[in-house]
């Protein structure tokens, strides 16, 4: 039986792909920040939930000690993450190191305690969730684009760097997805002078979420990457997030920029 390391697995994708993929028969370790709040994995056979907040070097380790010990792990998903909406200029500097620790330093946190494990058995995996944020920009988003790009680039070169040992590295870089990502997973700043743009901003997100996919669907994409046996870095997932990466493709970094920028500002 193979078995998935999952972070942020209390709700959303990190939720949806923990059922999928113990649906499929596999064995799941999802890890939460407040495991005591799950009130449905914790039901399923084959589940475990170990506590982890990826902002948390010590507990890093310590969860990801406590994994290996309970079994052998063929998977890494790293998934947790959140938005961080706003003009750079009214981003205090805590808000900016949080985005920065949760979705690009945690995932490499908990990639590097995972690594001698894998290089030494000569097999493993990781998936990252990423976004399509990670391969086009929207406004107002600098500093969560800034980690989501960064974990591209990150991605496709530690795919190198560890494919000789025989792991995998691959991205999945969602649309957008129906989850409480915007009520929930979304903190902000503001200044008066960016009012139209934000309100611009907002409004046209609300209609390109009317694309968005749900949970489940995307977590079949982990699934997919998962276990197509393929060497492919990127899934792009939902026809949303597709639609646009190929736009991006076809008509070139500079002139889609342009387009995409005008319905905003
Ligand atoms: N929703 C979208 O439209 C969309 C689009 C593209 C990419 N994504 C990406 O998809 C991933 C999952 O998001 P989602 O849509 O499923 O949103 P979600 O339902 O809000 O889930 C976010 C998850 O991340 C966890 N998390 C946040 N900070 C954490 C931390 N410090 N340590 C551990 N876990 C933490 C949350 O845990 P708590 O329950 O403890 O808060 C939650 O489990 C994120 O990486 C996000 O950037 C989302």
């Amino acid at each position: 039986m193979k078995t998935i390391f999952i972070t942020g697995a209390s709700t959303g994708l990190g939720k949806a792909s923990a059922k999928l993929f113990q649906s499929r028969g596999w064995n799941v370790i999802a890890t939460m920040r407040n495991p005591e709040s799950d009130t449905e994995l914790n039901a399923l056979d084959n589940v475990t939930i170990l506590p982890l907040d990826v902002t948390n070097p010590e507990q890093i380790k310590s969860t990801v000690k406590k994994a290996l010990e309970i079994s052998n792990i063929d998977l890494v998903f790293n998934n947790a993450g959140y938005g961080l909406i706003g003009p750079l200029e009214a981003l205090t500097d805590d808000q900016i190191v949080k985005q920065l620790n949760t979705n690009l330093l945690g995932v490499i946190r908990v990639t590097q305690a995972f690594i001698p494990y894998f290089r030494e058995k000569r097999s493993g995996m990781f998936i990252t969730t990423t976004s399509i944020g990670g391969l086009i920009a929207f406004p107002l988003g600098s500093t969560y684009h800034a980690t989501k790009w960064a974990l591209e680039g990150w991605s496709e070169s530690l795919a190198f760097e560890l494919n000789t040992f025989g792991v995998d590295v691959k991205t999945v870089s969602p649309g957008g997805i129906k989850t409480d990502f915007i009520s929930r997973s979304l903190d902000m700043g503001t200044q008066p002078e960016y009012e139209t743009m934000i309100n611009t901003m907002f409004s046209n997100t609300e209609s390109m979420m009317e694309g968005a996919s749900e949970p489940e669907l995307i977590a079949e994409v982990v699934y997919e990457a998962a276990t197509d046996e393929k060497k492919q870095l990127r899934y792009v997932a939902g026809a949303d997030a597709n639609a646009l990466y190929t736009q991006r493709l076809e008509l070139g970094a500079e002139a889609f920029r342009e387009q995409f920028g005008k319905q905003f500002i």
